[in-house]
C-alpha cells in the first residue's frame, strides 16, 4: 500500500480486486454508454470507466478534462475480448472525487506535443511544465533517470568513486569565451565549464575518479546540440596510456547501454522512444583527425570547411561537417589526436607527432561529438609554459600545477554530456528535449 493508494498504475493487481487509486485525467473518451478514462499517475496508465449514468448523475463530472486529479474507487477487472488497454485491465469505477479540475486547454497542449515534434517550438518550450506531462516527454525523463543510474552503477562495479566538485570556480577549462560569470561576495567566480581540473586532484588519495555534476557554457550560437546549462558526465584514470582510455570509454559506454537494456521498464522506453536503437558493436571505429579531414575531402561532393572550402590540417571540423561524417559512416566513431592549436592548454602531446595531441571526440550518429577527453600533460615545466601560451594566470592554477610538481602520472580522461548521450540514444532532434527544462542562449525559463 502506497500513501492512501492502493496501488501505483502499472503495479501488480488482480482482477477482482476492490481498489482505490488516484491520479489524472489523460486522455477522456465520452461515449454514448460509457466514459473512458486513462488515468495516470506518473508510474502507468489505467484504463477507468463509468458508466453514463453515474457520470451524468453529478455536476463534478462536468469538470472532467485533461488534467483533473481525481480519486477513483472500483473493481479491477479484465478488459473484454476484442478491447485493448494498458496491461489488458481497467478499473469499472463505482465512485470518484475530483481533487483538482483543469480547464480543457490542457489538452490543447499536451495532446499538441503528444510526439517529440513541437517540443522543442519556443512556444511549446514556455508551456514546458504541461508538456511534460505528455507521453513521450515523460518516456524521455525516466529513460533519462535511468541513464543516470546506468552510469553510477557501471561506474560502481568498475571500482570508481564519485566525487562532488564545486561549481562555483575560478578558473577556466574550456576557453574564456565562455564562462559566466558571477558575483561572488566582494570577488567574483564563473559557473564550472568542466570538472576535469578538480578530479585530477584528487587521484592520488582516491584512485579513479568521477562526477555527474552540472556544466556551464555561455554557448553564443544556437544550434541543435548547445545547452548553456548540462549534465555533464566526466571520469578521470590514473596510470593509464591513451589505448587504455580510449578502451575504457568504449567500455563504460556498452556496459551502460546493457544496464539500461536489462531494466525492462527502461528498455521499453527505449523501444518506444526509439524503436531502431542497436547497441553498437565493438571495437568503434577509430579514425585520426587527419584522415578525417582526407576523409571529408574525398567524399562525392567533398563536404567543406566553415569558409566553404575544402578542410586543411588545422581546421576545426565544425558541426555540420562532423554530423555529415557520423550520418555517412553511421556508428560510433573515436576521432583522435587533434592537433595542438584547436585543443585545451592541458593536453598531452603525441610523443611520436608533437604537432597533435593525445585526445578524442566520440562522435554519434545523428549528434555527433557527445564525449570529449584527452591524455593529460605530466611536465611541470610543459604545463607552465602551455598556460603562457594561451594567456592563462598560472597563479590561479597553482592547485592543478601542483599536482605535476608533487608526484606527477600518466593519466587521462573524458567528459560525456547526458543530454547528447540521451539524444543519441533515444534519436531526439535536439538535447533540449533530453532536458527537464532547458537552459540555451535567449531561455532561462520556466
Ligand atoms: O569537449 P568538452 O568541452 O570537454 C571538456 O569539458 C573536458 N574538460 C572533459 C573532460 O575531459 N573531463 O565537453 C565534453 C562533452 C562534449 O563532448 C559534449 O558532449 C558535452 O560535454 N558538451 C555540451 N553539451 C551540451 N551543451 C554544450 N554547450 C556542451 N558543451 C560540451
Ligand atoms: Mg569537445
Amino acid at each position: 500500500r502506497i500513501g492512501n493508494k492502493d496501488l501505483r498504475l502499472g503495479e501488480g493487481d488482480t482482477p477482482g480486486d476492490r481498489v482505490k487509486v488516484a491520479g489524472r485525467i489523460h486522455r477522456l473518451r465520452p461515449q454514448k454508454h460509457a466514459t473512458f478514462i486513462t488515468l495516470i499517475d506518473g508510474y502507468g496508465h489505467l484504463q477507468c470507466v463509468l458508466q453514463a449514468g453515474d457520470l451524468t448523475k453529478t455536476y463534478d463530472a462536468m469538470t472532467f478534462a485533461q488534467g483533473t486529479s481525481l480519486w477513483l474507487y472500483g473493481e479491477m477487472c479484465k478488459v473484454p475480448e476484442g478491447q485493448s488497454a494498458p496491461d489488458g485491465r481497467e478499473l469499472h469505477v463505482e465512485y470518484y472525487e475530483v481533487i483538482g479540475a483543469s480547464p480543457s486547454e490542457e489538452d490543447a497542449i499536451t495532446n499538441r506535443v503528444s510526439s517529440q515534434q513541437n517540443q522543442w517550438d519556443p512556444a511549446m518550450l514556455d508551456q514546458r511544465h504541461l508538456v511534460l506531462r505528455g507521453d513521450n516527454a515523460s518516456a524521455l525523463m525516466k529513460l533519462r533517470a535511468a541513464v543516470e543510474w546506468a552510469f553510477v552503477k557501471t561506474y560502481k562495479e568498475m571500482n570508481i568513486t564519485k566525487v562532488s566538485p564545486p561549481a562555483l570556480v575560478q578558473t577556466q577549462v574550456e576557453g574564456g569565451a565562455t564562462l559566466f560569470s558571477v558575483p561572488y561576495y566582494d570577488e567574483s567566480a564563473y559557473l564550472t565549464q568542466s570538472s576535469q581540473l578538480y578530479l585530477e586532484t584528487v587521484l592520488p588519495s582516491l584512485g579513479d575518479v568521477y562526477c555527474i555534476e552540472k556544466s556551464f557554457r555561455a554557448e553564443h550560437s544556437l544550434t541543435r546540440r548547445h545547452l548553456s546549462e548540462y549534465t555533464h558526465v566526466e571520469a578521470e584514470l590514473d596510470f593509464i596510456d591513451f589505448t587504455d582510455l580510449l578502451d575504457h570509454i568504449e567500455e563504460v559506454t556498452c556496459r551502460v547501454i546493457d544496464n539500461v537494456l536489462s531494466d525492462p521498464e527502461s528498455a521499453a522506453h527505449v523501444k518506444e522512444l526509439n524503436p531502431d536503437f542497436q547497441k553498437p558493436v565493438r571495437p568503434f571505429m577509430r579514425m585520426k583527425y587527419a584522415e578525417a579531414i582526407d576523409w571529408l575531402n574525398a567524399q562525392d561532393p567533398p563536404i567543406l570547411n566553415e569558409e566553404g572550402k575544402p578542410h586543411v590540417f588545422g581546421d576545426d571540423i565544425a558541426e555540420a561537417a562532423e554530423r555529415k561524417m557520423t550520418d555517412i559512416i553511421n556508428k560510433p566513431i573515436f576521432l583522435t589526436h587533434f592537433p595542438v592549436e584547436i585543443k585545451a592548454f592541458y593536453m598531452k602531446k603525441d610523443p611520436s607527432d608533437l604537432r597533435v595531441t593525445e585526445s578524442v571526440d566520440v562522435l554519434m550518429p545523428g549528434v555527433g561529438e557527445i564525449v570529449g577527453g584527452s591524455m593529460r600533460m605530466e611536465g611541470y615545466e610543459e604545463l607552465l609554459a602551455a598556460y603562457e601560451k594561451q594567456g592563462i594566470p598560472a597563479k590561479d592554477y597553482y592547485w592543478y600545477t601542483d599536482q605535476r610538481k608533487y608526484g606527477t602520472s600518466p593519466h587521462g580522461g573524458y567528459g560525456l554530456g547526458l543530454e547528447r548521450f540521451l539524444a543519441w540514444m533515444a534519436n531526439q532532434h535536439t538535447v533540449r528535449t533530453a532536458c527537464l527544462y532547458p537552459r540555451y542562449m535567449g531561455r532561462c525559463k520556466p
